[in-house]
């Protein structure tokens, strides 16, 4: 099945794409999300951090990462010594994807339609800013930014060239790590988290 026809890019500046993706429809996703979550940072930032959809708080603040998973990412990022100022922040998904389920609004994973619609802005995002370290936090922005057909866990870890000159580093996503319900696993995975952010800070170094 053939896509919609693409908007027409506004012309210009990242601001004009961001008020582009606010009014964007190509999914039925923006019908129960509040807003779009556009990216966030400095629009000559060299590095690109991607995650997967905005959550419950990203879909209220419309910001990216700012909700639990985002408070994470900012406590191990620090740590190693990354200013979350200096990165430009996006999601592959702009919309939150959710099941309501009482007051609760449950997440649910975009599927690869959803996904390959809002490639679109992602690659938009990826044209205006021209990181030159793109960085996929899990499967779902592998995904998006890559025809990979690997694994997450075959390619977690390392800086790998992609096309555009730029370099893709695979790692999870931290919603995941919140998730685990196992003490000794999340411990082990944590600190796997903390030593890739401690790799990306020394590609950037
Ligand atoms: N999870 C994501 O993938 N993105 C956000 O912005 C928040 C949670």
């Amino acid at each position: 099945r053939s896509l919609p026809a693409e908007p027409q890019a506004p012309a210009g500046t990242l601001v004009a794409l961001r008020a582009g993706a606010a009014v964007c429809t190509r999914c039925p996703l923006h019908a129960h999300a509040t807003q779009t979550v556009f990216g966030e940072g400095p629009d000559d930032a060299k590095v690109m951090f991607v995650g997967e959809q905005p959550g419950d708080q990203e879909d209220i603040a419309g910001r990216p990462f700012v909700g639990p998973a985002g408070r994470l990412l900012d406590q191990v990022i620090s740590e190693a010594g990354i200013d979350r100022s200096t990165l430009y922040v996006t999601n592959a998904v702009k919309h939150f994807k959710y099941e309501p389920r009482g007051k609760r609004r449950i997440h649910q994973r975009p599927n690869m339609g959803e996904v390959k619609h809002c490639r679109w802005w992602l690659d938009q995002e990826l044209a205006f800013v021209k990181p030159k370290l793109v960085v996929a936090m899990g499967a779902t922005a592998l995904a998006a930014l890559t025809d990979m057909k690997e694994r997450l866990q075959d390619v977690r870890g390392r800086a790998m060239p992609i096309e555009g000159g730029r370099t893709l580093f695979v790692t999870v996503h931290p919603s995941y790590l919140l998730r685990i319900p196992d003490e000794r696993l999340k411990t082990e995975e944590l600190a796997q988290f903390r030593d890739d952010m401690l790799k990306i800070q020394r590609l950037i170094a």
